[in-house]
């Protein structure tokens, strides 16, 4: 299936109106999106070392067939916090030797797994996981396609950072997106995201990572390939994105210069405005899109959300869960 193809069907069949999976957030309509962060930002609330019993006796399946430490603990740790019980084929599973995620979603289906979380290298791989189990899917990034609870955490993680969680309405915040945003399903989640509640995004990039094509990916999209004329514009945010090397054919994709025409460098990061927000997926390839300090939140002008991303992925993750058990 192309991104295309997976962007086309997910728009239509995945939205979570005729299921309660999640495969992406493309086509979701706003109050959907806001049902899910207001629920998880109830849920930060919650005390972290108590567990719900809301799911208890129900059953969610994880299938990582790519490397995750983020979304995979964050998804085990949130179905475990709602009392499920976690089957985990990440590793070592059959589809080393060759075994279809079709497959292996209709057999966790078939042990009455309730929910099932699949991560792949395939852009569409969660669209044909839905098409083959009655079982809700929930994609956790799928080749270049999507990675929706990603969105909806950084989505979750930037409204509270700006005191927009009470009504999760984005209107007038500025937003960058900045990097490999062509190999990106982070990038395209938290556009459909952030764009859909009403922020305005700018893609900040080099042609070869984020072509000009990109912006028919939202309405209203813009993009540049000058990074320090899109800082002089005082956004409220910038999202980095990792240079994504494992999903690009040519490994010299990244020319020398990367760093000082698109990193987030501590002289650039001390140019964003006083309390301007920085945010990164993880994991970070440091010195190339972004400084070490940076990240590591020791320009004490801006806000970095990198931490807080990590901790806001475990409520989304809870709320997108209780979602597909059909408890809320
Ligand atoms: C991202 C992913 O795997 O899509 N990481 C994540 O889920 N936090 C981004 C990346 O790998 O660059």
């Amino acid at each position: 299936m192309t991104i295309a193809e997976a962007m086309r069907v997910s728009e239509t069949e995945g939205k979570g109106e005729c299921t309660r999976g999640l495969v992406g957030l493309r086509g979701m309509p706003a109050e959907s999106m806001r049902t899910i962060l207001t629920r998880a930002r109830d849920l930060l609330a919650e005390p972290q070392n108590v567990a719900l019993d809301v799911a208890r006796g129900r059953a969610v399946g994880l299938a990582f067939l790519e490397p995750s430490t983020r979304t995979r603990g964050s998804f085990s740790l949130a179905a475990q916090r709602l009392g499920a019980m976690v089957v985990d084929v990440s590793t070592n599973s059959s589809a080393s030797k060759g075994e279809s995620i079709a497959e292996t979603v209709r057999t966790l289906e078939a042990m009455g797994i309730d929910a099932i979380v699949v991560r792949s290298a395939y852009s569409g791989a969660a669209v044909s996981a839905q098409r083959a189990s009655e079982a809700p899917i929930i994609n956790a990034g799928d080749g270049r396609h999507e990675h929706p609870t990603q969105g909806l955490l950084d989505t979750l993680s930037l409204a509270e950072a700006l005191g927009r969680d009470a009504a999760f309405d984005l209107a007038g915040v500025r937003v960058l997106i900045v990097g490999d945003i062509v190999a990106s399903r982070v990038a395209r989640s938290a556009v459909a995201a952030l764009t859909t509640l009403g922020a305005h995004v700018t893609l900040v990039g080099p042609d070869r990572l984020a072509p000009d094509d990109l912006t028919t990916l939202a309405q209203g999209l813009a993009i540049t390939r000058d990074f320090d004329a899109a800082i002089a514009t005082n956004p409220d945010a910038v999202m980095m994105l990792r240079v994504q090397f494992e999903r690009h054919a040519d490994p010299g994709v990244v020319q020398a210069g990367y760093r000082d025409a698109f990193g987030l460098t501590t002289e650039r990061a001390r140019r964003l405005h006083q309390g301007a927000i920085v945010m990164h997926p993880g994991p970070t390839n440091p010195g190339v899109e972004i400084d070490q300090a940076v990240a590591l939140g020791r320009v004490k002008s801006v806000r970095v959300l990198v931490r807080r991303q990590v901790r806001c992925g475990v409520a989304v993750r809870m709320a997108v869960l209780e979602r597909a058990l059909g408890i809320s």
